[in-house]
């Protein structure tokens, strides 16, 4: 029933959630947004529309499923009882919707007992949804209908690799930002900076670049993406063991993995 834990059910309603926030997104989009936005004052219109997108989706998802709990980083947290957790990124990129660039996406994860086992990220401007359910791999639907299935790159030597990576908005996270980068930047092949962490890490799943990192990115930047990326094949974590988090997240495929991490380890500062 709908209240169930049935993954299929979960990751059903994530795909046609994120495609309804996602149609939303572009026709309600004022074609003046940047200029709009630029004059405006702080509670301005792009927040209007990160915060239409999440009430939309959790308006839609609490119609069927009542009982479970979410956390948005517009709303932030809402307690439930059935044990399935959404966690919701409206807009990943909001930058590049204010700018009217296309790498933006709706980020959709569904969690039961604590594990992610359903994640959607819906990029609307190029028509592709990136699904992952637990166990049974990672998919790109494509608008026409086509679909391939998600494979990382394995075995990149650091030196070949492109990596993408993400600055957070806070000015002294950013210098340690730089910092990380200088170190990072004269090993590796190149670096990208798209501006959605969603669409990086499904970047890294579907094999467009090979590895990822970020100081920063919070829960909802990296749910979804992160089971799509290990259902890819690649994996995701933060330092010395620890989970991928706001100190660290990395994300490659086998091999490069491990040579980003020990990359990283030394040059990473202990606090932001
Ligand atoms: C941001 C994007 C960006 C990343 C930042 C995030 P937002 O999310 O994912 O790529 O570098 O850390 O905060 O604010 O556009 O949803
Ligand atoms: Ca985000
Ligand atoms: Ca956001
Ligand atoms: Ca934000």
């Amino acid at each position: 029933g709908p209240s169930g834990r049935n993954v299929h059910d979960l990751l059903e309603l994530a795909i046609t959630t994120a495609g309804a926030a996602g149609t939303m997104l572009i026709d309600k989009r004022p074609a003046d947004l940047r200029v709009a936005h630029t004059k405006s004052s702080p509670t301005d219109v792009v927040t209007e529309m990160d915060q239409a997108a999440e009430r939309l989706i959790i308006d839609r998802i609490r119609a069927s499923r009542p009982a479970d709990a979410f956390l948005g980083e517009e709303s932030g947290a809402a307690a439930g009882a059935s044990g399935v957790r959404w966690i919701i990124d409206p807009i990943d990129g909001t930058v590049n919707y204010l700018y009217g660039l296309p790498d933006w996406a709706v980020s959709i994860a569904a969690e039961v007992d604590g594990e992610v086992v359903a994640g959607v990220v819906a990029v609307p401007t190029r028509g592709e949804l990136y699904t992952a359910a637990r166990g049974e791999g990672a998919y790109l639907v494509r608008r026409d209908g086509s679909t391939e299935k998600l494979q990382c790159n394995a075995g990149v030597p650091l030196e070949r690799a492109l990596i993408a990576t993400g600055f957070g908005y806070s000015a002294q996270r950013r210098a340690h930002q730089a910092e990380v980068l200088l170190g990072v930047l004269p090993r590796v092949r190149d670096i990208r900076r798209a501006g959605s962490a969603a669409v990086d890490l499904c970047s890294v799943a579907a094999g467009r670049v090979d590895g990822y990192f970020e100081r920063g990115p919070h829960e909802w930047d990296i749910a979804a993406g992160g089971l799509i990326v290990r259902e890819a094949g690649g994996s995701i974590g933060g330092l010395n063991g620890r989970p991928a988090s706001v100190e660290m997240t990395i994300s490659a495929g086998p091999g490069l993995y491990e040579a980003l991490h020990d990359l990283l380890v030394p040059l990473s500062p202990e606090r932001d």
